[in-house]
């Protein structure tokens, strides 16, 4: 028997080059030896876009073309819509008096993700809506309706997965042993930084390259990355080590990686050249990726078909859970 793996992505928007190397190259490996469910967690992504549906809705299938082109094989992981399993909600619901306020607020994902939002919008705690607070419950749901076993997470959702934890088992003492307790399987790889130095790509940073970006774009954004401000002159030594040009050749596992650092160091390499080689590089590490892209734009049928797939799927599967959670809950009238 494979083991069952859960995740989710929140669809709002292109996959960049953080998602890649931070979580979906993970998500190729382990697509052969696992009964894998990836949810596109639309519901999740309204808890802060409630107000842009429209945008929400086009990212759906937008953000599964993109897992497509990259190579997520839809014979191996059922990729389904967060909304379109309402078993996900009832079970949100279940749980929701599992959890206390106080502990939703200790969440440390939360609370951080409550500083930023007042950080950039300056308000106060109370915009916070309800639903927001209480994602981590509906995560909880989206993991145990389907017995989701190891969760593929980046260390921020560590705090997600250990209060989904709590809640199963908290679940478990009250009304009989019915839920799996799961695992996270820590991506080993490391936040992705973007192209200014940040410490995380992300598209609000505007510091991100997508997959899908043209030859044109990647030419542009790469020429305005970040290098060592202290090398002014082609021939000047330099620091790879603080250069994202340096930063990004490793990232795509350049094989003249060697040659590069040490030029860099010698001064015997530019930083017009080392970005031109990048460019090139670059590209040719996209460009199929593109092109399958290209060939999903052309049959948008088969990508709403991959979905109603592994949407049915999943389906199948929490309704079998949340027979044996309303039994457990002696609500199974
Ligand atoms: N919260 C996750 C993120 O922002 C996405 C997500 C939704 C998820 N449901 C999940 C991750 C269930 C793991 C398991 O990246």
């Amino acid at each position: 028997m494979k083991k069952t793996i859960l995740t989710g992505i929140r669809p709002t928007g292109n996959l960049h080059l953080g998602h890649y190397f931070g979580a979906c190259k993970t998500w190729l490996t382990l697509q052969d030896n696992y009964d894998f469910f990836l949810e596109i967690a639309d519901v999740q992504a309204l808890t802060d876009n409630f107000h842009q549906p429209d945008k929400i809705n086009k990212s759906v299938y937008e953000l599964t073309s993109d897992l497509l082109s990259i190579g997520i094989d839809p014979e191996k992981v059922h990729i389904f819509i967060q909304s379109q399993i309402p078993e996900i909600a009832e079970l949100t619901v279940f749980y929701s008096n599992l959890v206390t306020m106080s502990r939703l607020y200790r969440n440390p994902t939360v609370k951080n993700e409550i500083a930023q939002k007042k950080a950039i919008f300056g308000s106060s705690g109370e915009s916070v809506t309800y639903g927001f607070v209480g994602y981590p419950v509906s995560q909880t749901a989206d993991i145990t309706a389907f017995d989701g076993e190891l969760v593929p997470v980046g260390e921020d959702q560590l705090p997600l997965i250990e209060q989904c934890r709590e809640i199963v088992r908290k679940f478990n003492s009250i009304y009989g042993s019915t839920l799996k307790e799961p695992e996270p399987l820590l991506s080993k790889n490391p936040r992705i930084k973007g192209l200014d130095g940040n410490e995380k790509m992300g598209k609000s940073l505007g510091n991100a390259i997508y997959l899908i970006d043209t030859e044109e774009q990647v030419k542009e954004k790469i020429m305005s990355a970040v290098t060592d401000p202290n090398k002014i002159r082609k021939d000047d030594t330099a620091n790879p080590d603080v250069c994202m040009v340096y930063y990004y050749h490793k990232i795509i596992d350049n094989p003249n990686l060697e040659t590069v650092c040490q030029e860099c160091k010698m001064g015997q390499r530019g930083c017009v050249a080392c970005k031109k080689e990048l460019i090139e590089r670059m590209n040719e590490f996209l460009d199929p990726i593109r092109k399958k892209k290209e060939y999903y734009r052309n049959h948008p049928e088969e990508v709403k078909q991959i979905l109603d797939n592994g949407t049915k799927i999943a389906k199948e599967k929490a309704q079998e859970t949340i027979k044996k959670v309303k039994t457990s809950m002696k609500i199974n009238y």
